[in-house]
């Protein structure tokens, strides 16, 4: 399969089957079960979700924890994450790019990232975010790295494959109907529930 940007190929290729079978341990899912609990404390009628890149599903594992009957739909472009993930009760996953994804008639009351945006080929992030939003009867939250600046970061010895900045602040200066609900952080050495240094923003129309 061809893609058009160079991270896409990176992360349906080796990198990312071997970032998903380093990704398999409970004490993560422990820790998105306390991030999202806190992130959905501050909703109403939360039944169903769409993740971009959603990898295994551990997110959506977690979420389904907290809400039981959530109806979940998962993009994501690695196909051993895509046979992971769609072992999940009520996930349907759409494999391949996000930027292959057609926006749906139908939305979704929470629509997210978690560790993606700071992937994608920065020249693309407007396509994502336009489905983020297009794609959301109310919520929009995107948890991810944040630099008040566009950077690059060298990661796990790869360049162009991670970018840090205020990802929020653009989706919420494109769509001005947008309101911030919160904002948090999460911590690597959070003694209970560790996270990657996650700085998340919950959005509402
Ligand atoms: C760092 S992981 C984060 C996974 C998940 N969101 C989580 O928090 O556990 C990034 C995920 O996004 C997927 N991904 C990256 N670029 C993508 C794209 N253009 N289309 C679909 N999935 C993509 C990768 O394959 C990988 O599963």
């Amino acid at each position: 399969m061809n893609y058009e940007t160079e991270q896409e190929e990176f992360w349906a290729g080796n990198f990312g089957t071997d970032y998903t079978e380093r990704n398999n341990n409970t004490t993560l899912l422990s820790s998105n079960i306390a991030l999202f609990s806190k992130i959905i404390n501050q909703t109403k009628n939360v039944n169903s979700c769409l993740e971009l890149g959603a990898n295994r599903g551990l997110n959506l594992l977690a979420i389904s924890r907290l809400i039981p009957d959530i109806k979940m739909q998962a993009v994501e472009i690695n196909e051993a994450a895509v046979n992971e993930c769609s072992k999940i009760p009520n996930v349907n996953v759409f494999k391949g790019s996000i930027f292959d994804y057609n926006i749906e008639p139908e939305t979704y009351d929470l629509t997210f990232t978690k560790g993606v945006l700071i992937h994608i080929a920065p020249e693309k992030l407007d396509d994502v975010y336009e489905i983020l939003y297009e794609s959301s009867k109310k919520y929009v939250l995107v948890a991810e790295y944040y630099n008040p600046t566009p950077v690059e970061v060298n990661y796990r010895g790869n360049t162009k494959k991670l970018f840090k900045r205020d990802f929020a602040g653009e989706i919420l200066d494109k769509y001005p109907d947008l309101e911030l609900v919160d904002y948090g952080f999460a911590y690597h050495r959070d003694y209970t529930f560790p996270q990657d240094d996650m700085t998340w923003f919950l959005m509402k129309k």
